[in-house]
Order: C-alpha cells, then sequence, then structure tokens
C-alpha cells in the first residue's frame, strides 16, 4: 500500500515508519519538523509542512495522489502548554485535523488511523477502562483529541470514510536506539534527566489509594503501538471498520511509578533512591486501559514486557545523550 504519515519524523511516527517499510508499504512523510526530526526516517520523502496553514489543503491534496491510507500523528502533545495556551492547541489540532479532512475528501482518500490518547477519558474510576468508558477530558490537549475523534464520527457520516482512532496509554521504550524519545515530557525520560544531573528521581505523591501509594499506569512499548496501527491500518483498507471506531492501545497491566523507577534501576544497574514529592495537579490514581476491543477486532496485543520498555528506554538514552554509563 501507499501511505501517507502526517507527524512520521516524531517519536511515534518514526516507529510506524519503520514499520510500514519493513513490510514493503510506500511511505511518504508530512511534517513541520518542529519536534520531529527527519534523521528518524533516512530513507523516506518528507513534505515539510504545518498542518493547521490554509495552504496544506491544496499541498495535501496532491500528495494524497495514489495514497491508499493515511495515519495522522502530526499534533502538539504537551498537557500542561495546552493549558497555558488552549487557542493555539485548538488550531494546530483541531485545525490541522479538518484540514486534513478536506484534503482527503478532494482526492477521495477515505482510510484513516487517529493518533488519539487515553487523555479523552479525563478522570478515571475503575479497574480498567473500555472505550464505552465517558468521555471528559481535563485538558485542552485532551480535548483537542476528543473533538478530533467527534470530527471523524461527523465526516464519517457523511461520506465514506473508515477510520480508527487509537487511544494510546502510556507509551515509553524504543523499537531501536536511535528511535528513541528525546523528550522529557514523561516518567521514563524525566527519571534519566535526573540521574543525568546527578540527582535523585522524584515521585509525584506517594499516597494514593493504590497498593505501593504511588500512581498505577499502563506502559506500552512504543514497538507494539507502532504494529496496532499497521493492524488498524489493514482493518480501515480493507473495510473491516467502518464509520470512526476507537481502540484502547494499552497491555492491560498497571505499573506503579515505585515499580517504573525499580525497574530503571535493574536496567541501568544504577541504585536509586527516588525523593517523595507533592501530588501532581491532575494526576489519577489509576489508568489502566481494557484493551479486549483491539485484540478481538484487530488481532493485536502487546508483546513486550515492562523490562523490555525500560532496557530500550535505557539503551537509547545511552546512544542519544552520548553520555553512556555503568
Ligand atoms: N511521575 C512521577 N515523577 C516524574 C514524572 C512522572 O512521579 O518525574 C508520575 C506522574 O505523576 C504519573 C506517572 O508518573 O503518575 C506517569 O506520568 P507521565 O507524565 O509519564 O504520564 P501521564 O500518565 O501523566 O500522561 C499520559 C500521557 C499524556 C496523556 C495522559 C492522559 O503522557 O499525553 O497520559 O492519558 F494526556
Amino acid at each position: 500500500m501507499r501511505i501517507l504519515v502526517t507527524g512520521g519524523a516524531g517519536y511515534i511516527g518514526g516507529h510506524v515508519v519503520l514499520q510500514l517499510q519493513q513490510r514493503g508499504d510506500d511511505v511518504v512523510v508530512v511534517d513541520d519538523l518542529v519536534t520531529g526530526d527527519s534523521a528518524r526516517i533516512p530513507d523516506v520523502p518528507v513534505l515539510r509542512a504545518d498542518l493547521s496553514e490554509p495552504s496544506a489543503v491544496p499541498m495535501l491534496t496532491d500528495a494524497l495522489a495514489g495514497v491508499d491510507a493515511v495515519v495522522h500523528f502530526a499534533a502538539r502533545k504537551r498537557v500542561d502548554e495546552s493549558v497555558l495556551r488552549p487557542a493555539w492547541y485548538y488550531q494546530q489540532n483541531v485545525g490541522g485535523m479538518a484540514n486534513l479532512l478536506l484534503a482527503m475528501e478532494a482526492a477521495r482518500v477515505s482510510a484513516l488511523v487517529f493518533s488519539s490518547s487515553a487523555a479523552v477519558y479525563g478522570s478515571t474510576e475503575g479497574d480498567s477502562i473500555p472505550e464505552s468508558s465517558p468521555t471528559s477530558p481535563i485538558s485542552p490537549y485532551g480535548r483537542t483529541k476528543l473533538i478530533g475523534e467527534q470530527m471523524l464520527d461527523e465526516v464519517a457520516a457523511s461520506r465514506p470514510l473508515r477510520a480508527a482512532s487509537l487511544r494510546y496509554f502510556n507509551v515509553a521504550g524504543a523499537g531501536s536506539p536511535r528511535l528513541g524519545d528525546t523528550a522529557v515530557l514523561n516518567l521514563v525520560p524525566m527519571v534519566f534527566e535526573k540521574l543525568d544531573a546527578g540527582e535523585e528521581p522524584v515521585i509525584f505523591g506517594a499516597d494514593y489509594p493504590t497498593p505501593d501509594g504511588t500512581c498505577v499506569r499502563d506502559y506500552i512499548h512504543v514497538a507494539d503501538l507502532a504494529s496496532a496501527h499497521l493492524a488498524a491500518l489493514d482493518a480501515v483498507a480493507s473495510g473491516a471498520i467502518s464509520g470512526n471506531r476507537p481502540f484502547n492501545i494499552g497491555t492491560g497491566r498497571g505499573s506503579s511509578v515505585r515499580e517504573m523507577i525499580s525497574a530503571i534501576a535493574a536496567a541501568s544497574g544504577l541504585d536509586l533512591v527516588p525523593r517523595v514529592a507533592e501530588r501532581r495537579p491532575g494526576d489519577a490514581a489509576i489508568v489502566v486501559a481494557d484493551p479486549s476491543r483491539a485484540r478481538s477486532e484487530l488481532g493485536w496485543e502487546a508483546r513486550h514486557d515492562l523490562r523490555d520498555i525500560v532496557e530500550s528506554a535505557w539503551a537509547s538514552h545511552q546512544l542519544l545523550s552520548g553520555s553512556p554509563r555503568g
């Protein structure tokens, strides 16, 4: 197939592009290269563009000639930044999606995989979250993802669009060391940053109603997340999915912040003694996917465990930070 990947030079997009190439698909990437890096995907043509600009519609329409399906990653993804600059997040994430959908309509491309987020659920209750759980995002970022899904529902009601919205849980790890996450926005890279500075990792709150008092999340290896996109692409391209269908992409297993820091200690060989700080505003105690729909309808499930996630992240950090240790 010929696949257009928006945001294909990013951390997750780069992994998907690599897996598409490995199975013989023809790939073209559109990326503004603000947080993405074309060095991740050296053999792939990259059209440099901001999807939220009006000029993106004719550019994308041309780029979509002969394309069978689209994977849409291009978006801003910082929860804290979205609180500070909400209008810009709507322009970037919602405006970019609108332009992409206009171009797909003009080019008569009808199959799409959308990068959504567990952030669409907002505050969560219970052991694991099925897709039928109420959606009530607590940040502008989460709302832009939910609006993206709702746009797909409405467009699919008006013309023959087949879409899968993949709601990612906590993504970490690296499929190969050079493809690792270089942003310091999440627990694993934030722990690495502390180690680089010679400081102790920080736990944001140890008084949650969880077994060890620290927050529990569903950590998924980025290579597993990437393979979910290929399974979803096959389903939208073949017509197995009609309309817009949301899928949780997680493992169904929860790990606490303390367990993650212990796994990082084991992978790095370092003796890590975390410092407990105040709770971070907006953190839910437990966020774990019920991934059964993706298993039954896409034939996909995660294969990597926590150790694979943390060891691959550590190997990548050593390569990309240029400061091997231990
Ligand atoms: N944490 C620490 N110390 C740190 C960094 C994080 O204790 O130095 C804790 C957080 O408090 C949280 C857990 O580690 O309990 C995971 O935090 P992350 O920031 O890695 O991830 P979140 O679960 O907060 O956020 C993720 C995605 C977001 C998405 C959100 C809601 O990164 O994009 O889930 O689904 F919006």
